[in-house]
């Protein structure tokens, strides 16, 4: 099987050898902190060993369900925010043809506060044959709450409150919060949130599988490709370690003053991705004045609006590049006689070929324009290359956390609106 490499070529200029090294060992020990859950936030280090110690009954179950829905419903409505949604969103999106009908196709609710969405979709679903997914590890979030409310209304006024039962599915915490409360005393199905594993590691627990298997992928892949990078990793150290490796680029550009990482694609189907990347990051390490501001660009879409700042506005850059080496489809150039738009000369070449060239194209020009760059070489996008990619992210972003010296695994910033908009709200006690 081949694996995920780091391609390190243009970044000569910006990351120098005795630097690396010394960088490395540093992240040798924060990986090393990790195994041994010495560190800070290591109550949340559940999702280190997840691959391996998942609950094997559940899983199962989630397989079950997944089948259930898809014999029963046209959509399934998500409802989460945050961690509680975006790793379903990114793997669903990045392998799912947007052309093609699944059996039941997800649709994401409670990521917002938009009455307009919500409206929408009632408008649009109340005919429909569906189902509902409530995720909520606290379950407590007003966004997801307000979402279930209103759709639950809608459900159980168009099946009753019986089919409801067979038709919710609850996504929580083992004992405690709001909606687990619900979810017992309504006897709706419950799949669950470890207390260790904080909702943006969560994708590869029932937050992201349940969704992700209902739209017909094949989470024994998913788990596998997580799985065979974990061991990965835990066999090897130095350059030979893509997380270790990747962690220390990411703090010696950030010394240096390049303090904002762009996760660049060349492909349209991983916007979500980026997002999923962009919480991971932004909320693991953004805290006490410090962090690499995550943001993300798809090209070469991109390259005609943000592609003027990035070769020549400030220099703050760098770029991660995610190549995908080999795609799933592709389609060649026809010649055509008459040659009016010019563009004979890549006749009978692939499109995937003609984007490989803008990757190559773009990355010398912008390390040209000082932004370095770091290539990740996915050899395919799959269930299991997929997996493999979230994996690593998350073994480097938690690395990487521990090289700013935060704790990668709390997120107390996320509170301080809440507590504004409740007392605006007049909610009691606040
Ligand atoms: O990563 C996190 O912890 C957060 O983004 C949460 O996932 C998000 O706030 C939703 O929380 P909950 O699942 O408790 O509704």
């Amino acid at each position: 099987m081949k694996k995920l490499t780091l391609e390190y070529s243009y970044l000569k200029n910006h990351v120098r050898n005795d630097e690396m090294e010394q960088m490395l060992c540093f992240a040798k020990n924060a990986a090393q902190t990790l195994q041994e859950e010495s560190g800070a936030g290591n109550d949340f280090l559940g999702w280190q060993n997840l691959p391996q110690n998942y609950d094997k009954k559940e899983f199962e179950r989630i397989k079950q369900v997944a089948k259930k829905i898809n014999s029963h419903s046209e959509y399934l409505i998500t409802i989460g925010i945050g961690g509680s949604y975006l790793g379903a969103k990114a793997v669903i999106e990045a392998l799912k043809n947007p052309f093609a009908k699944s059996k039941t196709t997800v649709i994401f609710a409670g990521n917002s506060i938009s009455g307009v969405y919500l409206a929408q979709l009632v408008e649009f679903i109340k005919e429909k044959e569906f189902s509902i997914n409530v995720i909520s590890k606290s379950g407590t979030t007003t966004e997801p709450a307000i979402a279930f409310r209103i759709l639950r209304e809608v459900l159980e006024s168009r099946y009753g409150k019986e089919e409801a039962k067979n038709r919710i599915f609850v996504t929580t915490d083992a004992k405690r919060g709001a909606l687990k409360k619900l979810a017992d005393e309504e006897g709706y199905e419950t799949f669950v949130i470890a207390d260790n594993i904080g909702g943006r590691y969560s994708v590869l627990t029932a937050v992201g599988l349940l969704p992700i298997a209902v739209e017909g992928f094949d989470i024994d892949r998913l788990m596998q490709g997580a799985f065979d990078c974990m061991e990965e990793i835990k066999n090897t150290t130095g350059t030979e370690n893509i997380c270790q490796s990747y962690a220390a680029i990411r703090n010696i550009l950030y010394n240096k003053g390049k303090n904002i990482e762009l996760l660049v694609s060349y492909e349209p189907n991983l916007q979500s991705f980026s997002e999923w990347y962009k919480q991971l990051f932004g909320e693991s390490e953004g805290k006490d004045g410090k962090g690499i501001f995550p943001a993300s660009v798809i090209f070469s879409t991109d390259l005609h609006s943000m592609g003027q700042y990035i070769q020549d506005g400030r220099r703050m850059l760098f770029e991660t590049v995610l190549r995908i080496e080999k795609p799933g489809v592709d389609i060649e150039i026809p010649y055509m006689e008459d040659d009016i738009d010019g563009i004979n000369y890549i006749s009978g070449k692939t499109v995937d070929l003609i984007n490989q060239k803008a990757l190559e194209a773009t990355a010398m020009a912008h390390v040209k324009g000082n932004v370095p760059n770091l290539l990740i070489n996915l050899p395919e996008l799959n269930e299991y290359y997929i997996g493999y990619l979230m994996y690593f992210f998350e073994k480097a972003c938690a690395i990487s956390g521990y090289l700013l010296v935060v704790n990668p695994f709390n997120q107390p910033g996320v509170e301080e609106y809440k507590k504004n908009m409740f007392h605006l709200l007049g909610k009691e006690g606040y």
